[in-house]
């Protein structure tokens, strides 16, 4: 551990189904370094994925220890159902072999939890989602994560699941205009299931959001999917 904590430099990491992207935050949760981004490579083996995080981190400098978001079930740094990735990821544990590769420690949670942590007031009963190749989302209480919530593999309407009726595939299949039909129905069954204070929506696919949000719901930029890499090491 440096002497001087305020000089520690996090690299925070977020595997996407698309793309992977990292940056280095301060003691803080502030960025010091623009955002990388690299394709995320087909099949997404965890080999090839760890190739690519690699890349990435040579080319964001300096920093002292690591935080991945991946977008599946994480539990003591080993990813287990890694939904839109390659299954070499069940029972994989990343933390160990990433941290053996960029000689840094590394803690690794669910993309969702993550991107909830860098965007949630902390307060109340805070439901996050993202829509991106997946759909993902987190749960907080007082500011405490309910990890793995998964509601994207749960059913929603027609007999299909959230992630079915609005991951990027369905949003392809039957454009803009159904998917925010669908989005608003989800809202609302979220609402009625959680009866959260407030709702986050982030993910690549949130850009396409196309209607009047209730006011306890609100857009969060892409970049809280990295800066909630500070909070992995808050204790
Ligand atoms: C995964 C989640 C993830 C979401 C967004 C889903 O398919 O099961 O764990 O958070 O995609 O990446």
């Amino acid at each position: 551990m440096l002497e001087d904590n305020g000089s520690i430099r996090t690299l925070s990491v977020d595997i996407g189904g698309s793309g992977v992207k990292a940056m280095v935050l301060d003691i803080t949760g502030k960025p010091l370094t623009e955002r990388g981004r690299l394709e995320t490579p087909q099949p997404a083996t965890p080999e090839v994925v760890i190739n690519t995080i690699v890349v990435l981190a040579a080319a964001q400098g300096e920093y002292h220890r690591v935080s991945v978001g991946f977008p599946g079930v994480v539990r003591y740094g080993v990813t287990e159902t890694p939904a839109n990735l390659h299954c070499d990821w069940i029972g994989f544990d990343l933390a160990t072999i990433l941290s053996q590769q960029l000689n840094r420690p590394v803690k690794v949670i669910n993309d969702a939890d993550m991107r909830g942590l860098g965007a949630i007031a902390g307060k109340g009963v805070e439901l996050v989602i993202t829509l991106g190749t997946g759909f993902g989302s987190a749960l907080f209480v007082d500011g405490t994560l309910v990890p793995n919530m998964e509601m994207g593999h749960h059913r929603f309407r027609k007999g299909e699941t959230y992630e079915k009726q609005l991951g990027r595939a369905a949003l392809d299949k039957i454009g803009e205009k159904k998917w925010n039909r669908r989005l608003e129905k989800a809202i609302t069954s979220l609402q009625h299931l959680f009866n959260y204070d407030c709702l986050y929506i982030g993910g690549g696919e949130a850009v396409r959001i196309n209607m009047n949000l209730p006011l306890n719901v609100k857009l969060i930029p892409n970049i809280t999917g990295l800066l909630g890499g500070i909070a992995l090491w808050k204790d």
